[in-house]
């Protein structure tokens, strides 16, 4: 009989029982029609290198086929509203969950210069602060000119959409390293001496690197891993063989990886490889090789001697994205971080073995390159208006004295026309520990950690007693902030409530709430991808 694999042919011919076999191009065109979405043809591609559905053909013309396709989109794509409302309520606002953007859209510019936990996507600020309306926005809320405040700013995303939006913007955090996201994903930059300044520092680091064996190291243990890989977990076979269950995963993947860690030890010993640091007391200490350790020491050298203030900080962010992604943990473990690794591994999200990191360069040129054409995107785009962001307590701050400190233009303007609403994502009860997770950067920086005044961080729980002081929190922030703002404010919130807080919140603000809006949220990055929605209040005053 023959075998699928050998099927060549003319289109008629490619028929299997009642099967079709497509092509790539006429599976993404097929897809496209019957979704009624566009799918594109590395979408198809992703489904194959990942084990969805099978890869047919071994001549060069790779095939999918149609059954397999309709299956898996039958499983997954055409259910999902119904069974998210399902599970959710009726009310579920599927219009909110802008699943019609890409990744790339919801991640557009400056919204990805540094990793953030916890941050909500740029369009769905647009859609609030924008002048569009529609079924359920059915009044505009903001105009150009207008100066929007949002008191827990994370890494900056309201700050950003105002700017695109032509709106004056006031962010607030109390976390030091959070601000600096904020505050250099709007400036403007000077383009030539960002890049001119990148230039020098990589080639400085070249030199230092070529004065040691590391990445001749790292370019032997890749040979080694690469052939070792491609005889026991060829691509894209043994995800498929995965997804079917004729392998114990758990099993193959432990056995294989002690095969190779003898090749692994090997190369450590011929290269003198310094695995660890003496200590291991701090972040800095614990998380990194040596070698890495002493790269990210040379290279924030070269950066405090950069003149220009703005420079500095920006390229501050490209070695912190860089030595958050140079942290000795596996792949599956970036965002708890569980014990440091100093050993090949075997990955369960790569499906091979996999290696720790011996040098930061892959990922501080990655990151240059990629943060200046984010800049240059941005700066494209962005309009000639104010955003700033403030450190500080926002139940506390004086936000007009603390503006005037930082802009003192921008606080008259503030203080004369006030600001006309808020945006803004509050932290949750227990969820994040906010400085935490840029531990790294705190250190290496020396900023002073406040952890104390974060509004119900991850390390106090969910308790009783959290919730109360959760509660209390944000009334004080909304009254706080009421001083700031005109009368006829507007305020929206976005928050997955489970504990029902908010109405008690608005209550003992002085406010009412308005409206809800519950939209489920798709894209989260957090392993658990089920069902989940958030919703947005909007609130007004009593
Ligand atoms: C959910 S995040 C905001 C994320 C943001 N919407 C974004 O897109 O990046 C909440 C933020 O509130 C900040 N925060 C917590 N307590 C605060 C307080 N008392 N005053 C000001 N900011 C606070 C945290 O540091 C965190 O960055």
């Amino acid at each position: 009989m023959m075998n699928q694999g050998d099927l060549t042919g003319d289109r008629k011919a490619r028929m299997i029982e009642t099967d079709e076999l497509f092509t790539i191009k006429e599976a993404s065109a097929w897809a496209t029609e019957h979704l009624g979405k566009t799918v594109t043809t590395s979408n198809i591609s992703y489904l194959i290198q990942y084990g969805r559905i099978r890869k047919i053909g071994n001549d060069g013309t790779t095939q999918v086929s149609k059954k397999e396709l309709i299956s898996y989109y039958k499983s997954y794509n055409g259910y999902r509203e119904l069974s998210w409302k399902d599970q959710l309520g009726e009310d579920l606002n599927w219009a909110l969950s802008f699943d019609q953007y890409k990744e790339a859209e919801t991640t557009k510019h400056v919204h990805r210069l540094h990793p953030y936990k916890g941050k909500f996507i740029p369009q769905l600020v647009e859609y609030f602060l924008d002048s569009h309306t529609d079924n359920f926005k059915k009044e505009t809320y903001f105009k150009r000119g207008n100066i929007v405040l949002d008191p827990f700013s994370g890494s900056g995303t309201t700050m950003v959409q105002s700017c695109e939006l032509g709106m004056h913007a006031i962010g607030i955090d109390v976390s030091a390293f959070n601000v600096l996201i904020g505050n250099c994903k709007v400036k403007k930059y000077n383009l030539l001496n960002v890049q001119t300044e990148i230039k020098r520092i990589t080639n400085a680091l070249k030199i230092f690197l070529s004065n040691s064996h590391i990445l001749e190291f790292e370019e032997k243990l890749l040979q080694a891993l690469y052939e070792f890989n491609n005889k026991h977990f060829p691509v894209p076979d043994y995800k498929y063989r995965l997804k079917r269950g004729e392998i114990n995963e758990d099993k193959y993947g432990v056995e294989k990886g002690k095969e190779f860690l003898p090749i692994y030890n090997k190369l450590v010993k011929a290269y003198k490889i310094k695995l660890r640091q003496d200590k291991a007391d701090t972040f800095l200490d614990k998380w990194y090789s040596q070698h890495i350790r002493d790269e990210i020491q040379f290279v924030f050298d070269k950066i405090k001697k950069i003149k220009n203030a703005d420079t500095k900080k920006i390229i501050s962010i490209i070695l912190s994205r860089t030595i958050r992604s140079c942290r000795a943990t596996t792949h599956a473990d970036l965002a708890t971080l569980i014990e440091p690794i100093t050993a090949t591994y075997y990955c369960s999200k790569h499906g091979k073995i996999c290696k720790p990191l011996f040098s930061i360069l892959k990922w501080w040129e990655t990151y240059t390159r990629d943060t200046v054409k984010r800049l240059f995107q941005f700066d494209k785009l962005r309009t000639q208006t104010f955003q700033v962001c403030l450190t500080g307590d926002s139940r506390t701050i004086d936000i007009f004295k603390e503006l005037e400190k930082k802009s003192p233009r921008f606080a008259k303007l503030a203080r004369k026309q006030k600001i006309k609403g808020i945006f803004s994502s509050p932290p949750y009860v227990g969820l994040i520990d906010y400085h935490e997770q840029h531990a790294y950067a705190y250190e290496l920086f020396g900023f002073k950690r406040q952890d104390e005044l974060e509004i119900g961080p991850l390390c106090k729980g969910q308790s009783r007693e959290s919730k109360q002081s959760y509660i209390e929190g944000i009334i004080s922030v909304l009254n706080n902030c009421k001083k700031f703002l005109v009368d006829d404010y507007d305020i929206f919130l976005v928050a997955n409530d489970k504990f029902k807080l908010y109405p008690t919140i608005a209550e003992n603000a002085g406010m009412q709430i308005v409206n809800q809006y519950k939209r489920p949220v798709l894209n989260r990055t957090e392993k658990d991808k089920g069902a989940y929605s958030e919703t947005i209040f909007h609130l007004k005053q009593k």
